[in-house]
């Protein structure tokens, strides 16, 4: 299984070590280490590294932008960084894709190392290559894909991380399992949450998004099936941004599992016993609102979504445990029927 990990990508008992071998094979002339205040307190205290420069900014989506981005290369360029420093990107989703951007873009490209620190970050949003920022209050709209120097997964990192956010990335974990491998998802049925262990589970999961990855790294076709939960989910995740109480990430997501394997029911490609144990596991879990937000503001943020073409919103659709299928275009009526 080890061998379809990333090349660049190690999973570690000891964050001190495998750090500074990193390190050593980069040689860079400068090092910096991008943090937030939860892991400048939580995880920059377990990493034993001498750096030239500490940034910190603050946590958070909605810092996840250009102007963040300003500030990390001010700092570089005031503290005479070059093409040939590293910077080391230590915290979740936000930290990696942003710090990995201005890494890859500062002086057209210097080296930079993503230690993710949630289970989001560590299953999901270090593997692939996708960088990049919000703006102007899309996600991800403006980014490069470009793979990282190193990423060094710690996962002792996760001892640390609020259970509302580990429960969150555990949603991605719940879609790996369900779209490739069906020995996860009866490892993941068999345990309550609590016993889960994630020595075993983060490498699975990874090897999962990896060898799809592999297979279309530019998203032409298969890793669409990465998607799958997120058309409805991403829409979820809009509906409430505003609102007084924000969904994270992985709620909607769990959200649009629900909701999209009832549109697969409904086209008939996906038995409802399948259907209906996948909710009652999602349901255990999370603490989703009662009520699906109005079908017409679902409808508005559905049309927003980058994969739709000019024939209509497309679904990446779960056939069965262990298959999935992309670009399934559904009508209107169905969409009304199973979002009201
Ligand atoms: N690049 C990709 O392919 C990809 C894939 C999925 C998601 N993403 C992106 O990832 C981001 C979400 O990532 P996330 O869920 O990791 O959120 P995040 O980076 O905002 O981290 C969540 C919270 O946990 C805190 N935290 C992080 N590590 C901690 C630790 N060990 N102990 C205590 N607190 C800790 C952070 O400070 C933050 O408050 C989004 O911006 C999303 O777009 C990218
Ligand atoms: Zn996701």
């Amino acid at each position: 299984m080890s061998n379809n990990l990333p090349t660049y990508l190690t999973i570690s008992t000891d964050i001190n070590r495998d750090l500074s071998d990193a390190i050593e094979s980069i040689a860079p002339d400068k090092i910096a280490v991008l943090v937030d205040e939860n892991t400048r307190k939580q995880c920059l205290t377990l990493v034993n590294i001498e750096s030239d420069l500490i940034i910190a900014i603050q946590s958070g989506e909605k810092e996840k932008t250009l102007s963040t981005c300003q500030q990390i290369w001010s700092q570089l360029t005031s503290n005479g960084f070059t093409r040939n420093s590293l910077l080391i990107n230590l915290g979740g989703g936000v930290i990696g894709d942003m710090g990995g951007f201005a890494s890859a873009t500062f002086k057209r490209g210097m080296a930079f190392i993503n230690v993710p620190t949630t289970l989001l970050s560590q299953v999901d949003a270090s593997i692939g290559g996708k960088l990049g920022v919000d703006f102007e209050g899309l996600k991800n709209h403006i980014g490069v894909f470009q793979e990282p120097d190193k990423v060094i997964v710690y996962p002792k990192f996760l001892d640390t991380l609020p259970k509302r956010e580990l429960k969150s990335g555990f949603a991605e974990v719940i879609k790996h399992s369900l779209i490739r491998s069906e020995s996860q998802w009866d490892y993941l049925k068999s345990k309550a949450f609590r016993e889960l262990n994630w020595e075993e589970i983060i490498p699975r999961s990874i090897v999962i998004k990896n060898e799809v990855v592999n297979e279309d790294p530019l998203e032409k076709g298969v890793r669409k099936i990465l998607n799958y939960g997120h058309t409805i989910g991403h829409a979820i995740e809009s509906h409430f941004l505003d609102s007084s109480s924000p969904l994270l990430h992985g709620e909607a997501v769990a959200w649009g599992m629900i909701l999209e394997n009832k549109i697969g029911v409904e086209v008939g490609k996906l038995d409802q016993e399948v259907s209906k144990e996948i909710e009652k596991y999602i349901l255990s879990i999370y603490d989703l609102p009662e009520k699906v937000p109005d079908y017409q503001s679902l409808k508005n943020h559905l049309l927003q979504d980058k994969k739709n073409d000019a024939q209509g919103i497309r679904f990446s659709l779960l056939t069965q445990v262990n298959s999935c299928t992309y670009d399934v275009l559904i009508e209107d009526v169905i969409l009304k029927k199973i979002l009201k």
